[in-house]
């Protein structure tokens, strides 16, 4: 490791990384000061650790592949809890545990935690430094796997320290591995504890702690723990929002820029939606990306929301990406990236499922063993990721570091729905779209742990990640929006719907432009569309359908709503209500009756 010089003048901050250092028990205590001379010494480090296989320089300059431990390889959602101080705070949608008795399982399990590994403390911005919105924290990890991904995914360093000065207020996050070395044992090319794992919050504290495994929303704690669990707690007491959202720039023919933010379930579209390139016809509208994955947004003094991004990479979704469905992640990726369970191929480069229309002849798989395409297993797990730099985004929106954010003209909901839920509509008003986004519902897919597949409702997109009780978080929205003058239209998609023969009804990927241009104009008055049960539904002829071989039966087929279903649908949110029961606000109460009268 290169000698640096990163001083901390904040007294809490040494304290606690000296009394975590007591606890854990480290050999080694190392500052990051975030260098391209650190990044490159812990890459090689993990080389000859066998952590990480340098790709072929010629083919993906700077980039590695990690294969994890092939019991940690997703978010576990059953292991995440929220210490409120009351029980009735986290509410009937997370785990929860008193937090002196957890402050007490986690003392256990962190001591002595790290004998024979190196404690890197690492100083991150969520947001641009210096930013009004941005927030820092600091995360003390024994894996470098998560120094050099945090790297990427969030602004990490000595600068931070700078702004942090002698007393700023940070997020402390203690991570660990849970894999502790004795003298002179070997270690495994992924470290972790899979039957001992703890993602824990203390949203009074600000507090995060993490044991046991070194995946992605577990161990990057920026990510899901601080910009969205702890955030959506600030977010309340201060009076702004923390979403598991997309922001995106619409830029029509006539060179307005339009933003909207979505927020669809893991694994569902956003980074993809994010990144979108219009189909020929509509070439003369352009998409620039802010962010594919969270937004902070927060009202301005013009009675508008105002988004930022907080983070600074994408951990997207591999499987399924490519030049097809989205050559800008794709060339995002082309350098300075890192694939955690992929395939590697004979030349040293990066595969996974529909990557190429042909797969390679011969793979090595996420396994490391050796794979062909008549073997009958998937090369690349199904939630293998990579992380990338989102300023090697083609379409990255000159200002997504902007520190005021960009003005959100609307709202998307959507879910992986494979039967009933037509293409788009839009909601009556701001109370009737937080009635939409409240019971959404979507199938599950690879990103947590979980039964593949299964219908789960997934409010806005938050239930692994909000951290309060979804009732006061609906409620939050719904007072929000009272005090916005320019509130942003809302709408519900679904790209999933298929047919009785499995296939997709929608084209989906760039053809979701068409889709979004209509959003677009109906958020700016501009758009036809026809009144209906559920909300306001665009007619064939206010859709730019042009170069799209659809016919109306398949356009009816698409948008098709059977009033019998959906009572059954609306009936069954009854389940989701009673769990909220004691804090659901009345007006979604009045919104579903609504809703019921009008079928
Ligand atoms: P997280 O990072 O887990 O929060 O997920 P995400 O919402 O960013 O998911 P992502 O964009 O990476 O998409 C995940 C999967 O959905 C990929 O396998 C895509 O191929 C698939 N997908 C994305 N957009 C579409 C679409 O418009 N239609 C269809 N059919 N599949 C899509
Ligand atoms: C998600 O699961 O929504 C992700 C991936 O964005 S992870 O960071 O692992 O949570
Ligand atoms: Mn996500």
């Amino acid at each position: 490791m290169p000698e640096n010089n990163v001083i901390s003048k904040h007294e809490a901050l040494n304290q606690w990384v000296e009394q975590v250092k007591e606890l854990c028990q480290p050999d080694n205590v190392h500052w990051c000061d975030g260098s391209e001379e650190e990044n490159a010494s812990l890459c090689e480090l993990m080389v000859q650790s066998e952590t990480f296989i340098r790709l072929n320089p010629e083919k993906r300059p700077n980039s590695f592949l990690c294969r994890s431990d092939p019991r940690d390889v997703a978010r576990v959602e059953d292991r995440t809890f929220i210490c409120s101080l009351d029980e009735a705070d986290a509410g009937p949608m997370n785990n929860w545990a008193e937090p002196k008795a957890m402050h007490g399982t986690l003392n256990g399990l962190f001591n002595g935690c790290m004998k024979g590994r190196t404690l890197y403390v690492i100083p991150f911005s969520m947001g641009p430094i210096g930013s009004p919105i941005s927030q820092i924290g600091v995360e003390l990890s024994d894996s470098p796997y998560v120094v050099v991904n945090m790297r990427i995914m969030t602004r990490i360093g000595a600068k931070v320290l700078d702004v942090l000065g002698e007393d700023g207020f940070f997020v402390p996050c203690l991570h660990s591995v849970g894999q502790p070395l004795a003298e002179g044992q070997e270690d495994v090319s992924w470290p972790c504890n899979p039957d001992n794992r703890y993602i824990v919050h203390f949203p009074e504290e600000r507090s995060i702690f993490s044991f046991g495994s070194g995946y992605g929303g577990n161990a990057l704690l920026g990510k899901k723990c601080l910009a969205l669990r702890i955030a959506s707690c600030m977010a309340r007491d201060e009076g702004w929002l923390a979403e598991h959202m997309l922001i995106l720039g619409v830029k029509s023919p006539a060179g307005e820029t339009t933003y909207v933010s979505a927020a669809f379930p893991s694994a569902c579209g956003k980074t993809n939606f994010a990144m979108l390139i219009p189909p020929d016809e509509m070439s003369d509208w352009k998409i620039s990306t802010i962010g594919d994955d969270i937004a902070w947004i927060k009202p301005g003094a013009d009675g508008r929301l105002y988004a930022i991004n907080p983070e600074a990479g994408f951990f997207g979704v591999a499987p399924g990406t490519s030049y097809d469905t989205n050559p800008n992640a794709m060339d995002s990726m082309l350098e300075n990236a890192i694939f955690t369970n992929v395939a590697l191929t004979d030349d040293g480069d990066v595969w996974w499922e529909e990557m190429t229309e042909e797969p390679p002849a011969h793979l090595i798989d996420w396994l490391g063993n050796d794979w062909t395409p008549d073997c009958g297993r998937v090369a690349a797990h199904p939630n293998s990721r990579f992380t990338a730099p989102a300023a090697q985004c083609p379409t990255i929106d000159p200002a997504w570091e902007d520190p005021r954010g960009v003005p959100i003209s609307a709202f998307i909901f959507g879910g992986r729905r494979m039967h009933d839920v037509p293409l788009v509509y839009q909601a009556y008003n701001w109370a009737h779209g937080v009635y939409l986004g409240a019971t959404m519902g979507s199938e599950m897919t690879a990103a947590a742990e979980g039964q593949l597949g299964a219908m789960r409702s997934d409010p806005m997109a938050m239930l692994p990640f909000c951290g309060y009780h979804m009732g006061d978080y609906l409620n939050h929205w719904l007072k929000l929006g009272k005090t916005l003058t320019g509130q942003p239209r809302i709408f519900h998609v679904n790209w999933f719907r298929k047919n009785e023969e499995g296939k997709f009804l929608w084209p989906g990927y760039g053809q979701n432009m068409r889709v979004l241009k209509w959003i677009v104009e109906r958020s700016l008055d501009r758009a036809g569309a026809s009144e209906t049960p559920i909300g306001w539904v665009p007619s064939i002829s206010d859709m730019e359908l042009r170069g799209l071989d659809m016919t109306e039966e398949q356009w009816d087929e698409l948008m098709a709503v059977d009033p019998k279903r959906l009572m059954q649908q609306t009936l069954s949110h009854e389940e989701l209500f009673m769990k909220l029961s004691d804090r659901l606000p009345k007006e979604l109460i009045f919104e579903r009756q609504s809703l019921v009268c009008r079928l």
